[in-house]
This record gives C-alpha cells, sequence and structure tokens, in this order.
C-alpha cells in the first residue's frame, strides 16, 4: 500500500504523521514545493519510528511527482491556508490553481487512486476536483465534514461534561462558517437526543461555536488548525485502505440525492476500498432541507467563479 500527501504544511504533515502512526501504508510519499521541506519533515518522522513503533517509510520529495506512481489514495492539503478574519471562500483565487494542477499531476502518475480533497474553499476545491479529472466520481471525495463532526462533538463534550466517545453528531452541508449545518435534531448521547439534556439556547451555542469552530482556531494560533484537520484526513483514508465502510459526512458529488445536481456538497456516505460507495439518507425536515438548500445555492455561486479564473 502506497499512499500520498500532497503538501507537507501542518494539515498536510500531521495528516502523513497520523497516517504512518497507524500503519496503514508501508510507503508514504510526502510531496511539497518547497526545495528540502518535505525531505525534511519526512527525516525528522522517520526518526520517530523506533519511538512510536511504526513501520511505514516516509519518504520527502520535491515536487517530484514520478515518486508517487501508483498510490493507491492521493491526500490534497496543496494551497494557502486562511489568516485570521479570512474566510475559506477568500482563498479561490491562489487554491483552484494550485488544486488543478495538482490534482492533473498526481493522477497522471496513480491513475487508479482515491483522491481525498483537504485544501480550501473544500467543497469547491473538490467540485474542480470531480469535473477536471474525469475521475469516477465515487473517487474523489471532499474532506470537511468529519472535522466539522468532530469540533461539533468536542462542543457537545463540553457542555454535556461527558466523554465524545458517547456521543454521536454529524455536520452536512458545506465547509464553511455560514454554509455548514451541525444537525443538533440527530445528535445523540448514548441512543438518546442531546436535546433530553440541553436547551434550546445551549444547543444553539453549541451549533453556533461548532461553524466558526475553524475561525476560533484560526484567531488564536494566526493561521489554519491543523491537529484536527490532519487527523480527520487520516480517518477518512483508515476508512479507504481498510475497507471499514465507516459512515462519515463528506463532500461529494450529487446528482439529485438531498435534492440537489451538480454540485459537491457534504452528505452521509460510507467509505471503502472504492471511496465513497452510498450516500445515506437522513430524512431531513423541512427546516434542515431549507437549510441544505441554502448551504447548496452558497456553494454554488462560489463554483461559479470557477469560471472567471
Ligand atoms: C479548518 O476548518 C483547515 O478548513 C480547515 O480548520
Amino acid at each position: 500500500m502506497k499512499i500520498t500527501v500532497i503538501g507537507a504544511g501542518n494539515v498536510g504533515a500531521t495528516c502523513a504523521e497520523s497516517i504512518v502512526r497507524m500503519e496503514l501504508a508501508n510507503e508514504l510519499v510526502l510531496l511539497d514545493i518547497r526545495e528540502g521541506f518535505a525531505e525534511g519533515k519526512a527525516m525528522d518522522m522517520n526518526q520517530t519510528a523506533s519511538l512510536h513503533g511504526f513501520h511505514t517509510k516516509v519518504r520527502g520529495v520535491t515536487n517530484d511527482y514520478k515518486a508517487t506512481a501508483g498510490s493507491e489514495v492521493i491526500v490534497i492539503t496543496s494551497g494557502l491556508p486562511r489568516k485570521p478574519g479570512m474566510t475559506r471562500e477568500e482563498l479561490i483565487g491562489t487554491n483552484a490553481g494550485i488544486v488543478k494542477s495538482v490534482v492533473a499531476q498526481s493522477l497522471e502518475v496513480s491513475p487508479e487512486a482515491v483522491v481525498v480533497i483537504i485544501s480550501n474553499p473544500m467543497d469547491t476545491m473538490t467540485y474542480l476536483a470531480v469535473k477536471g479529472s474525469g475521475l469516477p466520481k465515487n473517487r474523489i471525495i471532499g474532506m470537511g465534514g468529519i472535522l466539522d463532526s468532530s469540533r461539533f462533538k468536542y462542543y457537545l463534550s463540553e457542555a454535556l461534561n461527558c466523554p465524545v466517545s458517547d456521543l454521536q453528531a454529524s455536520v452536512i452541508g458545506g465547509h464553511g462558517d455560514t454554509t455548514m449545518i451541525p444537525l443538533t435534531r440527530l445528535a445523540s448521547y448514548q441512543s438518546t437526543p442531546v436535546s433530553n439534556y440541553l436547551s434550546a439556547e445551549e444547543l444553539d451555542q453549541v451549533k453556533s461555536s461548532t461553524m466558526v469552530g475553524g475561525a476560533t482556531l484560526t484567531g488564536l494560533i494566526g493561521t489554519s488548525a491543523w491537529y484536527a484537520p490532519g487527523a480527520s484526513g487520516a480517518a477518512l483514508v483508515a476508512s479507504i485502505v481498510n475497507d471499514q465502510k465507516r459512515i462519515f459526512p463528506c463532500c461529494v458529488y450529487l446528482d439529485g440525492e438531498y435534492g440537489q445536481h451538480d454540485i459537491c456538497l457534504g452528505v452521509p456516505v460510507t467509505i471503502g476500498k472504492n471511496g465513497w460507495e452510498k450516500i445515506i439518507d437522513y430524512n431531513l425536515n423541512e427546516s434542515e432541507n431549507a437549510a441544505f438548500e441554502k448551504s447548496a445555492n452558497a456553494v454554488r455561486a462560489m463554483n461559479s467563479v470557477l469560471a472567471d479564473l
């Protein structure tokens, strides 16, 4: 098993580290455009092998796509991260060109790979990858909903004073501060609705903290977060390479599902060796459907910018 992570910045390197610590591959290639950068990160990671007890070999390369040939999964984290006060959407002009070229160069040497997109604005970058690559839609997965759901569970666990492992909660829709939809109605604490324990006001607070979860971290750290984004990418890769069929909210190409066409948006899907395999229907109620429609309209407006670039 060979896995490639493109972009050795904070998110890419953390995702790579999580993947090697889980021993999901014999070889992990880390590629970056900065001379020597991925090589350095790879060497540093390899020097933890005896400490963490993993056997995956990490190989860092500078823009050498040949080294990534034959990868079964390619994780794309390239592009600029957010600065404080910036929305994910403001990155589109710079990141679209980068993601387009990275997807094309990666697939040229790994035509059978499943592609995971983490670069922002993620929903539009995933759409760009689907449209530009010609790959079957199931082999392109945008990672946003797993991260947003992990933040949702974090804020719920703080409000409930309970372990996150006792919670089930999903965020669907876009991966944007105003487009994501934390599904409070369906969130549960050991099979009981969280609304049994939290007031409507408390749930609203959890929901809004979740929606600005990334921006809160950007404000504190000065750049985009990386631990949870990297770990979320690795959880997705684990379900692919181990064919786990886990259900995660992921950004996938919709062809009528959830009432949407020709758009990539976050919905619950099963993830296995072929990429995303099945879309799960959450039977949204009227207000959730309206929120999904609103989210789709915002992402569609963002996608239309691609035509002018
Ligand atoms: C975040 O939400 C990087 O989009 C990512 O932190």
